[in-house]
């Protein structure tokens, strides 16, 4: 069979069990209300869950910085491409979010699949046991896939389990890696536990906060400030195209780590960076996460996410255990999920289907993310679709 005829064949059994994808195009910048497709809708979809990410003062710190710093970086961070606005972009998220280490120092990526390539492996190799979260990111998955190391998967958030696993290793390095907050579920990972875990053998852990950063904490300081861990032994990830609006991320840890990661980091070492300009709005941005407007912004945000947990509550699918902008409604198959989707599609609201493999098979799920950028208004709406869809037929 050619090439053609095995990728046909592919396609046509992933439109057979449902897991086709389809991407929808924005004409309008990401925000509660935009026009999607031609069509005017209110989203919950977007991960912009501080509503930062057409924020006008954002918007001209970039175009602030691409005058200052031009359109591009025009080469690889050790050859040219480094620029005085990742400096300082540095500078200040180590300043931010560094203080469960002592000595901290970060390290900024373009994206956050590349922080969590870059460290996953640099930090573990051939002698390396990694215990990897059976439901982190598939970033950590292809990370932990390339380090070529040992790689035992612990079950979701199961301290017991990974204790006997920890026990039963006979390997000097280990790393412990997991979500902060889960991507597809919205919880929290018990990070005391596994902090104290990873003490107590001797292992790292690796926390990768793409979804807490900006959000929790104090000052939206991430998951860790929240737990008041601290520990030589912590690598902290979070990235900048979520609650901060932007784009990148950064890897936060002791400065030997991060020296390390200079030194040796494929993904870091092996690629354009970022536009200075990007940088320079993460730099804007983070002022903005600090300060009241950003206290504000999280306190409307945590009362929407209460309130549409009571909504939720009133329907047939009740929530999850998430006290998170992710409330996810766990539909269980793809058809049903995908005509539930399309029922708030015909009510004027984008609440995503989720599919596998981004979620276990048999557990599809609607995924609704607030953002502070929804009004009472917007939730009203939500409220009254899912009134209308919750006593439909199709579950
Ligand atoms: C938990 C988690 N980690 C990492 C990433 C990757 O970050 P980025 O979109 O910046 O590549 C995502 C989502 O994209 C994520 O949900």
């Amino acid at each position: 069979m050619s090439l053609l005829d095995t990728l046909r064949e592919g396609l046509s059994d992933v439109e057979s069990r449902g897991l086709t994808r389809r991407r929808r195009t924005a004409e309008t910048p990401c925000a509660a209300h935009m026009n999607i497709d031609g069509r005017d809708i209110v989203g919950f979809a977007s991960n912009d869950y501080l509503g930062l990410a057409a924020h006008p003062a954002l918007v001209d710190a970039l175009a602030q910085g691409a005058r200052r710093y031009g359109a591009g970086s025009g080469g690889s961070h050790l050859l040219g491409g480094h620029s005085r606005a990742h400096v300082q972009l540095e500078d200040d998220v180590a300043a931010f979010c560094g203080s469960f280490v002592d000595a901290p120092r970060a390290l900024s990526f373009s994206t956050g699949y590349m922080a969590n390539l870059a460290t996953l492996t640099t930090l573990a190799g051939r002698n390396t046991t990694l215990f990897s979260d059976a439901l982190n990111h598939a970033s950590l998955i292809d990370g932990a896939r390339l380090s070529r190391a040992d790689v035992q998967i612990y079950p979701h958030g199961d301290i017991a389990a990974l204790a006997a696993m920890l026990d039963a290793c006979e390997s000097d390095a280990k790393l412990i890696v997991t979500d902060g907050v889960f991507s597809m579920d919205g919880n929290v990972a018990p990070l005391a536990e596994l902090l104290a875990l990873a003490e107590r053998h001797g292992a790292w852990l690796v926390v990768d906060d793409a979804h807490g950063f900006g959000v929790l904490g104090p000052q939206g300081r991430g998951v860790l400030a929240q737990l008041a861990l601290r520990s030589p032994h912590l690598v902290y990830i979070c990235t900048f195209g979520k609650a901060a609006g932007v784009a990148g991320a950064a890897v936060i840890a002791h400065e030997t780590v991060i020296e390390w990661l200079v030194q040796r980091a494929r993904p870091y070492i092996f690629t354009t960076a970022a536009p200075p300009a990007v940088a320079h709005a993460v730099s804007a941005s983070l002022a903005i996460i600090a300060s009241d407007e950003g206290d504000a912004r999280r306190a409307h945000l945590a009362s929407l996410i209460e309130r549409t947990r009571g909504l939720l509550r009133a329907t047939r699918w009740q929530p999850v255990d998430s006290h998170t902008a992710i409330q996810p409604l766990i539909i269980g198959d793809n058809e049903t999920t995908l005509a539930l989707a399309a029922r708030f599609q015909a009510e004027g609201l984008w609440v995503p289907a989720i599919r596998p493999p981004t979620v276990p098979v048999g557990t599809s799920r609607l995924r609704i993310s607030l953002s502070a950028a929804h009004s009472l208004d917007d939730l009203a709406r939500l409220e009254a679709a899912l009134g209308r869809i919750a006593t439909g037929d199709e579950a």
